[in-house]
């Protein structure tokens, strides 16, 4: 028996076992097939190929410009490496909004190019339709309230969500509405940590958090962020655990030391 047959997959049913039984979700974002095996082998709960690829991988300002096709491309890396963890994709901005077929359908391409387990989307009761929807073909879904970074210009900052009476309120209701639909989990981004802890006990799913304290079920950093690769983002919530770009440009400097005096490749290191 092949070791890989051993390992037990996190389902969306783990995950609610987890929270029953008062356990923590790790989830972290990935985008390929090296780093993905890592952390699968690491043991990180859930996968997410966030959109947030669209920031790290390709350089752009926003999420808002990354396409349907290029999250298969990433999610279809991220399937191949996994062995345990449970893999949930990102809708792309403009691939569910217009409506629930819409959504049904950029949902239905993400399972069948990419091989995903799951997919997210956000917003609250404006997408409850297309949740539904997406449900009918037996595709789990996990929603994301509070700081959503595809309506970012909407918002016109990347600051903390719900702060005010009002909008927390409308969070809550939200939060609900997203269980209601069946939603397996729940992402809350970016929001005061007694919210998202009175979120978390008001509803029977999961809640990660992003941002969102620690009285929540589980928490998810972007990868590249909580490895040291982007130096010039430093939120309050992000914890890192390298300086991965420090040691990266140490090894590249020393690498074209050795290639401009000759001492890479020595003999042992040739044919
Ligand atoms: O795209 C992403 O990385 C995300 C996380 C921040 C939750 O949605």
């Amino acid at each position: 028996m092949s070791i890989h047959s051993e390992v037990k997959r996190v389902t969306t049913h783990t995950l609610a076992e987890m929270k029953e039984a008062g356990e923590k979700i790790s989830m972290l974002t990935a985008y390929d097939y090296t780093m993905a095996r890592l952390l699968d082998s690491a043991g990180v709960d859930v996968l997410l190929v966030g959109d947030s690829a669209s920031n790290v991988m390709a350089g752009h300002e926003t999420t808002l410009p990354i396409t349907l096709d290029q999250m298969i491309y990433h999610a279809s890396a991220v399937v191949r490496a996994v062995q345990r963890a449970l893999v949930v994709v990102d809708l792309p901005f403009g691939s569910y909004q217009g409506n629930s077929k819409e959504a049904l359908q950029s949902t239905v391409r993400i399972m069948k190019e990419a091989g995903a387990h799951a997919v997210k989307l956000e917003g609250g009761k404006e997408v409850v339709e297309s949740i539904v929807r997406i449900l009918t073909a037996g595709v789990p879904v996990m929603g994301h309230l509070g700081l959503t970074p595809q309506s970012i210009y909407k918002f016109g900052t990347y600051s903390v969500r719900a702060r005010e009476e009002a909008e927390a309120e409308r969070l809550m209701e939200d939060a609900h509405a997203l269980q209601e639909a069946g939603c397996f989990a729940l992402v809350l981004e970016k929001i005061p940590s007694a919210l998202a802890s009175k979120v978390a006990s008001a509803v029977q799913i999961p809640v990660i958090g992003i941002g969102a304290g620690s009285g929540v079920d589980g928490q998810v950093l972007v990868m590249h962020d909580m490895l040291g690769l982007t130096s010039d983002f430093s939120p309050r919530f992000l914890r890192r655990y390298l300086q991965l770009d420090q040691a990266i440009r140490d090894a590249v400097a020393h690498y074209v030391r050795d290639v401009r005096s000759g001492d890479f490749p020595s003999p042992s290191e040739q044919y």
